[in-house]
């Protein structure tokens, strides 16, 4: 990266002023007073300005257990949004990965890594998502076969793909879907003749909603959860 580009990302300064600050030779690199502020600089050297040693911000990941009532967008003049549940940390540049409705609950992922959002979201990778819907009627043998074969969604052209319903004592069901169109659990149940009453996401890849979260509450994600998204 260039070395003006690494002070605007460590500081928040716009570029004019970073090669400014090169320069007026305020900016060392490993020790030197460096001039030229396209120079390429890698992770390995140590770059101040002034007195100040400088590191560019790492990514945030985070787990948030979504609350019903909440908007699932980084602004909204109606209800509530997710971001507003972030108080004790900056959300500039935080982006959702997979929305959920907003009367839905669970696991919700955040990041501002715009490629990790990506490999979590993109239908190429297919992380398969676990639910819980609670239903108007218990699901039925022609809900789970349908599921499983694949369904056609009103208003779409492509069967939804194979998908596993498990129906639970009252009238819960375990959806897993590999895929995640627009309100795709309550269409699915729309199109057999049934209605979600109540839906909750437990998981996304292998990433399970921590038990320890309340509604509203979040934590960053451990590496091994970050990492369970490389490609
Ligand atoms: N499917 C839905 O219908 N709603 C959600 O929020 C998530 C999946």
């Amino acid at each position: 990266m260039r070395l003006d580009k690494f002070i605007s990302h460590a500081t928040g300064l716009p570029r004019d002023h970073s090669k400014r600050a090169v320069r007026h030779q305020r900016v060392s690199v490993n020790g030197e007073v460096v001039r030229n502020a396209a120079l390429h600089v890698g992770d390995n050297d140590v770059i101040r300005l002034d007195d100040e040693t400088l590191a560019l911000p790492q990514p945030r990941y985070l787990m948030l257990h979504k609350p019903a009532g909440y908007i699932c967008a980084t602004e909204d003049g109606d209800h509530p949004i997710v971001l507003d549940l972030l108080t004790d940390m900056d959300t500039e540049g935080l982006a959702i990965a997979g929305r959920l409705d907003m009367d839905t609950t669970g696991l919700l992922l955040l990041s501002d890594d715009g490629q990790w959002l990506h490999r979590v979201s993109s239908p190429r990778h297919q992380h398969h998502k676990v639910y819980f819907a609670t239903l108007h009627e218990a699901a039925d043998h022609n809900t789970v076969t349908r599921f499983a074969d694949g369904l056609m969604l009103r208003g779409e052209d492509k069967p939804t793909l194979p998908a596993r319903c498990t129906p639970l004592p009252g009238n819960q069901a375990e959806v897993i879907l590999q895929e995640g169109r627009y309100h795709q659990v309550k269409r699915m149940f729309a199109a057999c003749g049934n209605q979600v009453l109540a839906l909750h996401r437990q998981q996304v890849g292998d990433v399970v909603l921590d038990a320890s979260l309340a509604p509203g509450a979040y934590r960053p994600l451990t590496q091994e959860e970050i990492a369970s998204f490389q490609p």
